[in-house]
């Protein structure tokens, strides 16, 4: 490093973001929420292309949580269909940005339209390698730690021969990480929530013990490469400890 030339700031290596506030941006727009949605897909867009910019190796998008059920019926077919008809049209977007796409959450609970597109997008841009998107989809923090426990329970119990001994079943942070949906990323250290609320809403709970968070105001749908660059701009000046000493 020449002489005044300054240290570069830390870029976080994943970044998850919570997309809020597409039916906000809508309505203030006497438009219909689903229209919200919509655009939203158009940010996400931008705001990959932005991340590959910027060298992020990792995205996580939240897109449907376990919770989102409990909207109205036509709210939710409208995101699952959108979901399952961008994934196959977005095909050339992943293709020509060499985006690796990943998914996280629980299939079982998804429509088989959306569960077999999630399998044909992930398969097809296995190889791809500018970053890898994890598209967090009917996912929950606490229902990925719940099948992650059971996973680790029952793969313990397959594998002994004789009856295991208690300790044989207890479980470790290792066990229950290694179960994970997707336990080769490494964890989020960043998380971004856009629309103003200031809550994880059940985004990545065990992954982001140790994240750096991040506020916006702008809706989901008005992000843009600029939004990003601060975010990381921000989690630059940030000092982390880990638990140890400052
Ligand atoms: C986030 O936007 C997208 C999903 C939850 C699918 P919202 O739909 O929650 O938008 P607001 O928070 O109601 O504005
Ligand atoms: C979180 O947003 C889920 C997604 C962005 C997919 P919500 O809008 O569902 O969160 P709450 O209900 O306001 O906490
Ligand atoms: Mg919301």
């Amino acid at each position: 490093m020449g002489s005044g030339a300054k240290p570069s700031a830390a870029v976080p290596r994943h970044i998850g973001i919570i997309m809020d506030g597409n039916g906000r941006w809508a309505t203030r727009r006497k438009l219909r929420r689903t229209l919200g949605h919509t655009r939203g897909i158009e940010a996400a867009k931008r705001i990959v292309r932005e991340a590959i910019a910027q060298k992020i190796e990792y995205l996580s998008l939240y897109a449907f949580s376990t919770e989102n059920w409990r909207r109205t019926e036509e709210e939710v077919s409208f995101i699952l269909a959108l979901v399952a008809k961008n994934l196959r049209s977005q095909y050339s977007f992943y293709r020509e940005n060499n985006v690796c796409v990943r998914h996280s959450g629980n299939l079982e609970g998804l429509p088989c339209q959306v569960r077999d597109e999630i399998h044909r997008v992930t398969e097809e841009t296995r190889a791809n390698t500018a970053i890898t998107v994890n598209l967090a989809v009917n996912y929950g923090g606490r229902d990925e730690i719940v099948r992650a426990a059971n996973r680790a329970l029952q793969s313990r119990q397959a594998s002994c021969d004789t009856p295991p001994t208690q300790d044989d079943l207890l479980l470790t942070e290792e066990t229950i990480q290694s179960h994970l949906d997707l336990p080769d990323l490494p964890d989020p250290d960043l998380i971004i929530r856009t629309g103003g609320h200031r809550r994880l809403s059940n985004f990545l709970i065990w992954e982001s013990a140790y994240a750096e968070l991040y506020f916006s105001n702008r809706f989901w749908p008005e992000w843009t490469g600029k939004d990003l660059r601060k975010a990381i701009h921000d989690f630059g000046s940030r000092k982390r400890n880990f638990g140890g000493t400052g």
